[in-house]
């Protein structure tokens, strides 16, 4: 099963350096956006999102990057798998998508909430395969007994109803009040990327996350270097959890964007590219 267009970005709109592929991959078809040339940076995007929640650092890096953003498994134009979807599945189909892209360079992994928590079984199973990682508003805990009934119930609602039942409710836990109200196509463009996500995507990821393993005693064996990215502002993985996770990996850096939350390289993209810029200027 293929996923809606979104339509968020028609081809028409986009850079020419920049080409959409669609690749088999652990038995599905997985669709990534591709930019550029230079070192691999890999753009792994939250829930229940797709590539496109990383447009402005495409954009930015593509001059000097090869920016590979992937749609997850059940997510933008990626095939849909039924049932459970785990985050080590996430990451296995990311090392075969690369694979398939004939990327043999370790790579720049970036990636949000649910991308941080694939992160963790990147590094796991792939450690060879990962030269630096920036982590964006995300966390290395597995979930509470009630945090894992809340998502067991969103994935029911979700697959009875759609996902229209939740994303407009998502959005004051995602994105800051300054940015709710300054910045409305950030909403918009959120609300639009999660109705377009078909329902058994979402709840097959939301019961992954439930079943997540909790890293938070194994990151001080990260032995990379690696970027921490928060929204001040950041409701879900709030800065006190990033600095906490910061001050347990050996070779690592802390960044706070103000006035911001949970989506922060969407809601302050310069700021997130420039954090970013300085850190992989320093360690590649
Ligand atoms: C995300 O942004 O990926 C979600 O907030 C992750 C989660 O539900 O824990």
């Amino acid at each position: 099963m293929l996923a809606n267009d979104s339509g968020m970005m028609k081809p028409k709109d986009r850079n020419m350096n920049q080409k959409l592929v669609e690749q088999k991959v652990n038995g599905i078809r997985m669709r990534a956006l591709i930019a550029g040339s230079g070192p691999p940076l890999l753009l792994v995007h939250g829930f229940p999102l797709s590539h496109q929640m990383w447009l402005p650092q495409i954009e930015y890096f593509q001059s000097r990057f090869t920016v590979i953003a992937p749609d997850l498994r059940g997510f933008g134009n990626s095939d849909i798998s039924t049932g459970i979807v785990t985050m080590e599945q996430h990451a296995r189909d990311l090392d075969m998508l690369l694979q398939v892209l004939n990327i043999e360079d370790p790579v720049s992994y970036c990636g949000l909430s649910m991308g941080g928590y694939i992160a963790w079984e990147f590094w796991k199973h792939f450690t060879d395969r990962l030269r630096t990682l920036i982590l964006c508003d995300t966390k290395a805990e597995a979930d509470s007994e009630e945090g894992i009934t809340q998502r067991l119930k969103m994935a029911e609602l979700v697959l009875r109803h759609g996902p229209e039942v939740i994303s407009t409710a998502m959005i004051p836990n995602l994105i800051s009040e300054s940015s709710l109200q300054k910045q409305s196509h950030i909403s918009e463009n959120l609300i639009s990327m999660i109705e377009a996500t078909n329902n058994e995507g979402i709840a097959a990821s939301q019961k992954g996350m439930a079943a997540r393993s909790d890293f938070s005693n194994q990151i001080k064996n990260i032995r990379i270097p690696t970027l921490f990215i928060v929204g001040s502002e950041d409701r879900l993985t709030p800065p006190e959890v990033m600095k906490q996770m910061c001050s347990q990996v050996p070779d690592s850096k802390y960044f706070e964007v103000s006035e911001v939350g949970h989506m922060a390289p969407m809601e302050a993209p310069d700021a997130v590219n420039q954090a970013m810029d300085d850190f992989l200027s320093d360690s590649l």
